[in-house]
């Protein structure tokens, strides 16, 4: 079954408080670029579904001319959730005219850092011990994932060609 996704709506508050608890302990999170708490469960985003079953939440912000991925979960991995859910955020960043998509990673997760460079972001700056900051802020951050210290914070961008604009 293919992967489809839309807009997230009033609705699915319930849904989306589940994907952010189960990936992140609540829908609270600390938007490493940043340095902010922000409630995730209230930005605009994404759902994506496979066939009726919630398959996957992304969620951004539209500030400054670039629109900021906030967090991104597949329910599922592995199945094209991931790329579909940052496909329709892209596709609402050149429709608002951002010139770039970014998002903020943390030194442990290989797996992320993987998908997104294949997906065609680049790195563009490492934050040392931005995870001991954000920590401060959200002390539930784990310290360590699969015997990986959690200390640093990846930035990660893709260029964006306004909507409208010559090939
Ligand atoms: C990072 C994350 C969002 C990636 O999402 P995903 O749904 O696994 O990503 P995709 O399925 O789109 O891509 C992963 C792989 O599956 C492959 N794939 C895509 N559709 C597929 C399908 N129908 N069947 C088999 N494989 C498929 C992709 O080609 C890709 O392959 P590759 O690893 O060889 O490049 C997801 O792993 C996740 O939610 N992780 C936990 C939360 C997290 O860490 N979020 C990021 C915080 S910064």
């Amino acid at each position: 079954m293919a992967i489809s996704t839309r807009a997230i709506e009033p609705g699915d508050l319930t849904l989306v408080t589940q994907v952010l608890t189960g990936s992140w302990g609540g829908t609270t999170v600390v938007a490493l670029g940043r340095g902010e708490v922000i409630d995730a469960a209230a930005l605009p985003g994404f759902v994506a579904f496979d066939g009726d079953e919630l398959a996957g939440v992304v969620t951004y912000a539209y500030k400054e001319g670039a629109v900021e991925v906030i967090t991104i979960d597949a329910v599922l991995s592995g199945r094209g959730v991931g790329a579909a859910l940052l496909d329709a955020v892209k596709a609402m960043a050149v429709e608002l005219g951002a010139g770039k998509l970014w998002l903020s990673t943390t030194n442990d997760n290989t797996h992320a850092l993987r998908f997104y460079q294949r997906y065609g972001f680049d790195l563009v700056a490492l934050h040392r011990h931005g995870v001991d900051r954000a920590r401060k802020l959200k002390p539930a951050i784990p310290l360590e994932s699969d015997g990986i210290p959690i200390r640093h914070e990846l930035e990660l961008e893709l260029a964006l060609e306004a909507a409208g604009s010559a090939p």
